[in-house]
């Protein structure tokens, strides 16, 4: 008797937990039938690898007068641990960067800053077999306000594509910026071989 009671019980455990595992999402990029990139809706729950803080690259200077922002970059839980293990991003790596407009605060003796309003949300996605000739591609969904549900992959002509392997440290990511992974990149010899931590862009 006790034994079927546990029986049942453990089958319905068991299915309780199947259907719990059905409703929750992958976190491998999904693409629509068109072929657009679904903006992924648990990235800030992934692995935040990097926290940059007023990163305006390219020729166009900051303007005195423009707040600094935040740039959060956050990776799904097993490419973070394939990347720790082995140095390289696994096939269908998704990384997401989203600006955060930095806040400073007068506190007693001095100035801090902290995150505030959400701004753009852009990704990169590693999948050869969609991307046959980058292996990578990049999208953005626009700003907080105006964020888009979906997006289509930037045409690679864009300077994404030129930035992200002129100047990145492993594959087309900014590892280099990512205190725990370029430490993985070192022990297992990934780190592109002219790449130089000193050059300016
Ligand atoms: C002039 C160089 C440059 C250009 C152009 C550029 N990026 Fe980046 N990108 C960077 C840097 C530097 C970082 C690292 C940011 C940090 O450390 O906070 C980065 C990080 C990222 C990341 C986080 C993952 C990674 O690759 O490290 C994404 C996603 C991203 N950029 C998307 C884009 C998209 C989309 C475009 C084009 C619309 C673009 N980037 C254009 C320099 C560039």
């Amino acid at each position: 008797m006790r034994t079927w009671k546990t029986l049942v019980l453990g089958i319905g455990l068991s299915l309780i937990g199947a259907a719990a595992g059905m409703a929750q999402k992958p976190e491998a990029p999904v693409f629509t039938p068109g072929g657009e990139l679904m903006l992924p809706d648990g990235y800030r729950e992934w692995v935040q690898v990097g926290m940059g803080l007023g990163m305006t690259y390219g020729p166009s200077a900051r303007k005195a007068d423009t707040p600094l922002m935040f740039d959060n970059i956050y990776v799904p839980r097993d490419a973070y641990r394939a990347f720790i293990q082995s140095g390289k991003w696994p096939e269908g790596t998704i990384l997401v960067k989203e600006g955060r407009k930095a806040e400073n605060h007068e506190l007693l003796a001095n100035v801090g800053t902290t995150q505030g309003e959400a701004s753009y949300l852009e990704a990169i996605v590693k999948d050869s077999a969609r991307f046959p000739d980058t292996t990578w591609a990049f999208f953005a969904f626009g700003g907080a306000s105006a964020r888009r549900p979906v997006a289509k992959p930037i045409p690679k002509t864009f300077d994404c594509y030129v930035c992200h392997v002129d100047n990145t440290a492993v594959e087309k990511t900014f590892v280099q910026h990512y205190p725990e992974l370029m430490e993985a990149a070192k022990k297992f010899g990934t780190v592109k071989a002219g790449f130089d931590p000193k050059k300016k862009f």
